[in-house]
Formats: C-alpha cells, sequence, structure tokens
C-alpha cells in the first residue's frame, strides 16, 4: 500500500485522545485520517528561527511521524499573516473589504511554498501519495512538479472558493490558478464552492470543464475538482461522550444555569463566524421579550484566534464591547444572559458542554463546512436533543437541512429561529435530530479521507506537457 504524506501549515497533535491542542476543522480532521492509515504528517512547527534552514524534526505521533520545519519571522510575517489570512482568508470568506493586497505578501508566499517544496521533496518515495491541505499551499503541486515530482498529489480546500466576480479582484490570479491545475486532484467542502471554481475555470482560463466528472482540462493536462464533504471523528467523538469528564462538563454546565434554556456557540474568534451579528439576534430577542433573561443563557466559546492580525484584535474588540454592552443591559442581579469565554477546552469537555445545551448557535457568515455543526449534532441525547441553529452560508448547510437553516445577516431570522428552538416539541426535535445524526453518522471524516484518497489514486491525470 503507499505511503500517505499529508501537507498542512499547522501540524497540532492533540497529547492523547480528547486533548485540547487541535482546535480548528482541519487539524482536528488530519489528526484522526492519520491515526487511522499511519504515514507523515509535513509542515510548520509553529516555531522562528533567525534564518530558514530547512532543517526537518521528525517526531513519532499517535500512530503516524510528523516531520517539521521553523520558518523565519519575515516568512511568519508575510506568508502566513500577511498572504494566507490578510488575504487569501478574507477574500476567500467573500470579506473583499478586509482583503489586503501587498506586493511583499505574495512574494512571501511563495518563497514559503518553494522552502517547503524543497523540504518537502526528500522524504517523497516512489510509490507515496501527496495530499496537501488548504489556502496556505496552493501553489506546491507545481512546486513539486517542477522539482521533478511525478507522483500523485492532491489538494484540499477547507474554506469556501469566491465567485469569480471576488477572485478576480486578487492581483496574479490567473497564476495561483494555473498553479493549482498541476494537482492530479482538488477537494472541496461543498458543491457551492465547486462550482464557483469549475466556472473561474471556464471563463477566466478557457479550461475545458466536464461538468459531470469535474475534469478541468488545458492543453493535455487535467485536474479532477470534486466535492468531498468533511466531518467529524464520530466513533471517536462518541467515546469521548462516555468519559466522565464529559458527564461532569455537562453536569457543570448544565447545574449552572438554573433551569434556563442554554444555547451555545463554539467558534474560532473569527470576523467568518458571524459573532457580532448573533448578539445582534440576541438582542432582538431579549428587547422583544420582558423575561428573557429567566429563560435563556447563551454560551459563547471563543478561543483567540490569528492575534497577530489586525482585524482579528478588532472582531475581539468588537465582541468584548457588544457583550458588555448586552449583559450590562439584560442581566439581573443574580443572572448573567451571556457567559463568554476565550479559551479551549478538552474535546471531552466540548462533548459535555453541547450536551447540555438545548440550542445550538452555529451562524457563520461565510465558512468552508463547520465542523462545530456536526459536533453538536453528534452530542445530543436521543432521546430529548437539542435544536441546531445553522448559518445558509456555512457548507454544512447543503448537507444538514433539517437544522433550522437562517441568514445569519437576519438578526430578526435568527432571533425566531431560537424562539422557535426554544419551544420546540420533542416529537420535532426528535424527528429533526434523527435525519442530521444519520448525516454526521454516515459521512465521517474516514470516509471523507478514504473518498479523496481512492479519487487521488484512481484517475490518473494525463501525463505533463
Ligand atoms: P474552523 O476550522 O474555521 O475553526 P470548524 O467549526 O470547522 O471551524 O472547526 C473548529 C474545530 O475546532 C472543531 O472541531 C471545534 O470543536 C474545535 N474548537 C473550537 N473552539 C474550541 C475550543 N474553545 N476548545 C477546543 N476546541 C475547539
Ligand atoms: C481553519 C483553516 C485551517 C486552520 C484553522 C486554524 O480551519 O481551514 O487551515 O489551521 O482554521 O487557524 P490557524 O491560522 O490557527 O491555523
Amino acid at each position: 500500500m503507499s505511503r500517505l504524506i499529508v501537507v498542512s501549515n499547522r501540524v497540532s497533535v492533540a497529547k492523547g485522545r480528547g486533548a485540547a491542542g487541535a482546535q480548528g476543522g482541519l487539524a482536528v480532521a488530519m489528526s484522526a485520517a492519520l491515526h487511522k492509515r499511519g504515514g507523515i504528517w509535513f509542515g510548520w512547527s509553529g516555531n522562528e528561527v533567525e534564518h530558514f534552514t530547512g532543517q526537518l524534526t521528525m517526531e513519532r505521533a499517535d500512530g503516524f511521524t510528523t516531520a517539521t520545519v521553523d520558518l523565519e519571522p519575515q516568512d511568519v510575517d508575510e506568508y502566513y499573516n500577511g498572504y494566507a489570512n490578510r488575504t487569501l482568508w478574507p477574500l476567500f470568506h467573500y470579506r473583499i473589504d478586509l482583503a489586503e493586497y501587498e506586493n511583499e505578501f505574495g512574494r512571501g508566499y511563495e518563497r514559503v511554498n518553494e522552502h517547503f517544496a524543497n523540504s518537502l521533496h526528500p522524504l517523497i518515495e516512489e510509490e507515496d501519495v501527496v495530499w496537501v491541505q488548504d489556502y496556505h499551499f496552493l501553489p506546491l503541486g507545481e512546486r513539486l512538479r517542477a522539482q521533478g515530482v511525478r507522483n500523485r498529489i492532491g489538494l484540499f480546500l477547507h474554506i469556501p472558493w469566491p465567485p469569480t466576480r471576488l477572485l478576480v479582484s486578487l492581483p496574479h490570479h490567473e497564476r495561483l490558478v494555473a498553479a493549482m491545475l498541476h494537482y492530479d486532484v482538488i477537494g472541496f467542502q461543498s458543491v457551492e464552492w465547486l462550482e464557483s471554481f469549475l466556472h473561474y475555470c471556464r471563463k477566466e482560463h478557457g479550461a475545458e470543464v466536464d461538468e459531470d466528472s469535474g475534469t478541468v482540462r488545458i492543453g493535455n493536462r487535467s485536474t479532477i475538482a470534486r466535492a468531498f464533504p468533511i466531518g467529524i471523528d464520530h466513533d471517536e467523538f462518541m467515546a469521548l461522550g462516555e468519559t466522565e469528564i464529559a458527564k461532569r462538563s455537562q453536569q457543570r454546565l448544565g447545574g449552572s444555569a438554573r433551569k434556563r434554556t442554554i444555547a451555545i456557540g463554539v467558534d474560532r474568534l473569527d470576523y467568518s463566524k458571524g459573532l457580532p451579528e448573533r448578539i445582534d439576534a440576541l438582542e432582538r430577542l431579549f428587547s422583544g421579550h420582558d423575561d428573557m433573561v429567566n429563560q435563556l443563557l447563551f454560551v459563547q466559546i471563543a478561543p483567540p484566534s490569528r492575534e497577530d492580525v489586525r482585524s482579528y484584535q478588532q472582531i475581539r474588540a468588537t465582541l468584548e464591547q457588544k457583550t458588555g454592552q448586552f449583559n450590562g443591559a439584560h442581566s439581573d442581579v443574580d443572572l448573567v444572559p451571556i457567559r463568554y469565554v476565550n479559551r479551549g477546552f478538552c474535546r471531552a469537555e466540548l462533548f459535555g458542554f453541547y450536551r447540555a445545551a438545548k440550542i445550538g448557535l452555529v451562524t457563520p457568515l461565510r465558512d468552508g463546512m463547520n465542523l462545530v455543526a456536526k459536533e453538536y449534532v453528534a452530542a445530543q441525547d436521543p432521546e430529548d436533543p437539542g435544536v441546531l441553529v445553522l448559518s445558509r452560508f456555512a457548507g454544512a448547510a447543503e448537507q444538514l437541512t433539517d437544522a433550522l437553516l437562517v441568514n445569519p445577516h437576519d438578526g430578526g431570522e435568527v432571533a425566531r429561529a431560537i424562539w422557535t428552538a426554544m419551544h420546540m416539541p420533542l416529537a420535532e426535535r426528535k424527528a429533526r435530530w434523527e435525519k442530521l445524526y444519520a448525516v454526521v453518522r454516515d459521512a465521517d471524516v474516514i470516509g471523507w479521507a478514504d473518498d479523496f484518497l481512492a479519487a487521488l489514486m484512481q484517475d490518473p491525470a494525463l501525463p505533463e506537457a
């Protein structure tokens, strides 16, 4: 069997199953996929050194090997904080107003991709399959091809693909996408992102696109583009639910709510997650109903993210101000309606919190998939399940159609959905949950990785020109 080499910017191995550490959908998914099949996980160590050397640190993890390199501060600034998180992330989440186009960012991004190709190349053996993750490495496949690598190389994009008319605002967008077409297979989280990509290839590249097979052909080179919606590690997550930690966390949160219905949000502190808009929706609900402080407790768990980037500092300040103002206006002397917590929890604790909450609020303005929505569903008590309120603009909405789907920009609609969830009869909650749970159980991360890798090994592209 061929060896798997996974490449991602962040190599985040939780110390022991269920430990805190892997925050962010990608890290959680890759730990699970590699744990099952073994191989090498290659990426940035998260450390900085004065000068880049490309020296690899190899470590044994939970059934696989990690190989990491240190980057120099200028690389981190220009590639990670710069092009990845100040240019591509906002643009790909439809926030063209936040996207910054600096030449140094683009140069830093290209340089780091070259560095990564140089460090990775010696690790690749003849039969290996290379699976690159996410927007940090769109040109990595091309760099490896330029160095003579002929192995199967795939890319999975964990974030949305923007509409063509937004993407064309990116300087050198043609070059970026042309580089991507050196991958054999490109995977997207949803059909919507896939269709945007195919539209771009046809319109801006003049590529020949076969919609049915997802084949994008330029000259005699072809790439397969398909949707592979990611899932959670269902069995592992359900096993966490059986732990004492999960049970204690459920009781701890549930007991502290003083009989109020608990609604929960769990999100990295990112402007794409729609957190201020969520508070605005709660504002409508609380100002429309006198006694709401005695009925609803909202717990928002939001670990800070990408703190060197200004827009993330701003979203944090905005949220602090809004929750403070909200609690000032709606608290009673002995009751506070929003608990706002800026820290990570281990996954077993999260399971317990999800189960204690009768409403899961997942209302991103734009999200590649959103695994929190799936974790919330998995953690529910089948005999008394909670209700998922889910943004139409999360990739997960394509699959989780039995959630209460909302437009997160429409505070009135979200407020009404929360009200509906608070009063939904048990029979309807069960009927919705059973359908949602079947999706989460049957389309999990193991199947996702198997499907992607089967496509990568199955559809040989035509040889390079
Ligand atoms: P993103 O990848 O944009 O962060 P997802 O919802 O797809 O969004 O994935 C987030 C992952 O990070 C989930 O698995 C979630 O459980 C985890 N996570 C988010 N916040 C925390 C936290 N405070 N503590 C532990 N894990 C967290
Ligand atoms: C999302 C991205 C991942 C990223 C994660 C956490 O899930 O798709 O690529 O790793 O967020 O972000 P960070 O910048 O901390 O790695």
